[in-house]
């Protein structure tokens, strides 16, 4: 098989925080996916580096006083122990804000220009005149412009997955002083995307670059339209790399974020003698990119877009995986599931995450669940209990004699697990990691009842059945090392220690092929101990420790931790259809005020109102309200009205408008009022 050339990339972390377990799913995806490539003799590359620029390093800089290039050169050195503690194995780590980002930036940034993708524009942006800086994606929250999903960042809706200018935002707030931010208008570049319309069109939807539920979905939700030009530059302040020929002005974060792939591999390039170009401009190499659901717009239309334009090559595949959830639930600090990767490894082994994610992921963009029951059951029960006492129950047994010389009859179990071996790299290459430990766990099944039968714990009692037990320990020590083998991706701490038990180092996947005989096997040493339902326990409250902790120093939390609203309301009655605004409005919403209320003789669920809209003119209004108020507390109130729906004649009389209230109905209807200030007549809109 010809050797491949392929680099690899995951997203790169915010250097404005610490990784989490949830972040931990993408680098476990890939580090797996490379270390696949590896023992297959690929030569493949794993870059990735910290996202340093933008306001939020900024503005955390100037809280704790001090650079931003300290701040982020200490949450590097955080993420690369994190990593390297759970054995996520980077061929480079850099970092945006490295001088080679600064001038690939500015290489690629000209060839932009030069392609005459470039334009000015006046921008309204949100201004905060309290910490006087204009305020850009996370630090702006409010309604979602196109779907109305409330609690939005300035940037990007992640409900409907829409982008737009947080100055387009509806009811903004900035997150840093709580105050309604000003409208400022300043000088910005902008990246004309639909002049790359066709190509892109072209680019998702051909050679299952894409999973095919993304690349639907940019089907439906961008390019049935013109695409966006896309705002890429911010204003002073901001930290970041100033634009060489617009001075005062800063490539968007998202600008040189992806830029810091390639100028990751152009330092490990450097080091090693290697050409840049051979990796991100020749066909000979496959790119890589693996990300999440929530980034998918960028690695999907910008990013092909600025390495097309150019002159790089292109990805070879976008492998896009959806979030991390908790016993079914989104991590919650309150909770204690928002596990920062520290606090895990203060309590638990990281090759249990590694084996539980591989377990549970896919090629599809679901989320995945770590359910804790199952966790617990997956590692004891799999990973201990089958592959690990394959090896305890049998190694011991033969660290005076070694391996038989020839490998005895098994039955054909040895020659049945190296024929599955195609299978399982099949799936580990699809990145269809839940096949790969299913079909590898199948194996284990048909191991360790070998060992039952022939009970090598017996065997030893009786010297003149030494050559029994030296060729069923062969066996099963052999069986054992083909799961390590096949596990090593996943596991490579337990390949290290089979390795070292077995005095073979596993470096390649075909070793699975050939039962070792004939050599010397060491003193057995402890592998892999079962989870401890209480040391699980306890990295819980740990984490509900420190998100008090954090809420407490005034760190934001998410809006979901801070209310913790539920989808109930919102399963139960899903999202109407898109209306244009010219639709709304031909609904007339109006301020009223309830001058009388009262009961209607005969009617189970209706109160009359009477409605006053200001300057005399009232409506009459029946109102499936009875069971939630009363007449008398209404009177005076203000409501909101549907003040010209065609009237409707009733039983009890003429409806000529509607009061408008939330909720399912029964007792359970609650009514809509105005803030203060609002006078009956206006129009809501
Ligand atoms: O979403 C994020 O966490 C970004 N820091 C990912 C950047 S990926 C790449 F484009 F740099
Ligand atoms: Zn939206």
């Amino acid at each position: 098989m010809t050797k491949r050339r392929i680099l690899v990339t995951s997203a790169l972390p915010y250097a404005n925080g610490p990784i989490h377990i949830g972040h931990l799913v993408e680098y476990l995806q890939t580090d797996i996916w490379v270390r696949f490539q590896k023992l297959r003799g690929n030569d493949c590359r794993y870059m990735c580096a910290d996202d340093t620029h933008g306001t939020a390093i900024m503005i955390r800089a100037r809280q704790e006083n001090r650079s931003e290039e300290e701040l982020i050169a200490e949450m590097q050195a955080s993420h690369e122990r994190d990593f390297a503690d759970f054995e996520i194995e980077f061929d480079n780590f850099g970092s945006t804000h490295s001088d080679e980002n600064r001038e690939l930036c500015a290489e690629i940034w000209q060839s932009i220009r030069d392609a005459g993708l470039v334009k000015e524009k006046d921008v309204e942006q949100l201004f905060d005149t309290e910490a006087g800086t204009f305020l850009a994606d996370r630090f702006v929250r409010g309604t979602c412009p196109k779907c109305g999903a409330t609690d939005q960042p300035g940037d990007n809706c992640s409900s409907c997955g829409s982008t737009y200018s947080p100055a387009e935002l509806v009811d903004p707030k900035s997150t840093l002083s709580g105050t309604t931010p000003e409208i400022r208008s300043a000088k910005h570049l902008f990246i004309e995307l639909e002049q790359l319309h066709e190509f892109l069109n072209d680019w998702t939807q051909s050679d299952d670059r894409l999973q095919p539920e993304i690349a639907n979905y940019l089907k439906g939700h961008f390019l049935g339209d013109p695409l966006r030009d896309w705002d890429i530059s911010r204003p002073a302040p901001y930290f970041g790399f100033e634009i060489p020929d617009s001075p005062g002005n800063y490539w968007y974060v998202w600008f040189d974020a992806p830029i810091g792939y390639i100028a990751s591999t152009k330092q490990w390039c450097d080091k090693q003698g290697e050409k840049l170009d051979d990796w991100w401009k020749s066909d000979d190499c496959e790119i890589h990119h693996f990300i999440g659901k929530d980034i998918t717009y960028f690695h999907t239309l910008f990013w092909p877009g600025m390495l097309k334009t150019a002159g790089y090559r292109l990805p070879t595949k976008v492998h896009i995986h959806g979030f991390l959830t908790v016993d079914g639930e989104k991590m919650s600090k309150s909770k204690g599931t928002f596990v920062n990767a520290r606090t895990y490894l203060d309590h638990l082994n990281p090759s249990y995450l590694r084996y539980f994610y591989a377990s549970k992921l896919s090629a599809k963009v679901d989320d995945i669940d770590l359910s804790l029951d199952e966790f617990i059951a997956k590692v004891n029960t799999d990973l201990v209990g089958k592959v690990v006492n394959l090896a305890s129950r049998s190694a011991k047994f033969v660290a005076k004699v070694g391996l038989s010389a020839e490998y005895p009859d098994d039955g054909g179990l040895f020659e049945h697990a190296a024929a599955v071996g195609d299978q399982i790299a099949e799936a580990y290459e699809a990145c269809d990691y839940s096949r790969a430990m299913r079909l590898i766990m199948g194996l284990a099944d048909r191991a360790n009842p070998f060992v039952e039968e022939n009970k090598p714990w017996e065997l030893r009692k009786d010297a003149a059945q030494a050559q029994q037990l030296q060729d069923v320990c062969t066996i099963a020590l052999n069986l054992f090392r083909q799961l390590a083998i096949y596990l090593s991706p996943v596991l490579p701490r337990l390949a290290e220690q089979t390795g070292e038990l077995l005095g073979d180092p596993i470096t390649n996947w075909d070793q699975a092929k050939t039962p070792l005989v004939g050599t010397p096997v060491n003193k057995f040493k402890h592998m892999l101990k079962r989870v401890e339902e209480k040391d699980l326990k306890t990295m819980i409250e740990e984490s509900k420790e420190t998100g008090e902790a954090a809420s407490a120093a005034g760190e934001t939390a998410t809006f979901e931790d801070k209310w913790n609203d539920g989808g109930e309301a919102l399963a139960a009655e899903p999202r109407a259809e898109e209306c244009s605004y010219d639709d709304f409005m031909k609904v007339d919403l109006r301020v009223a005020r309830i001058v009388s209320a009262e009961q209607v003789e005969g009617a189970r669920k209706l109160l009359k109102l009477r409605l006053s809209l200001g300057g005399g003119e009232t409506m009459q209004v029946f109102a499936g309200i009875k069971a939630a108020y009363e007449p008398e507390q209404l009177v005076g109130r203000l409501v909101v009205c549907v003040a010209n729906l065609a009237p409707r004649k009733m039983k009890f009389g003429l409806s000529e408008g509607m009061v408008v209230a939330s909720g399912p109905g029964g007792s359970e209807v609650f009514l809509l009022s105005p803030d203060d200030g609002a006078v009956p007549g206006q129009r809501v809109h």
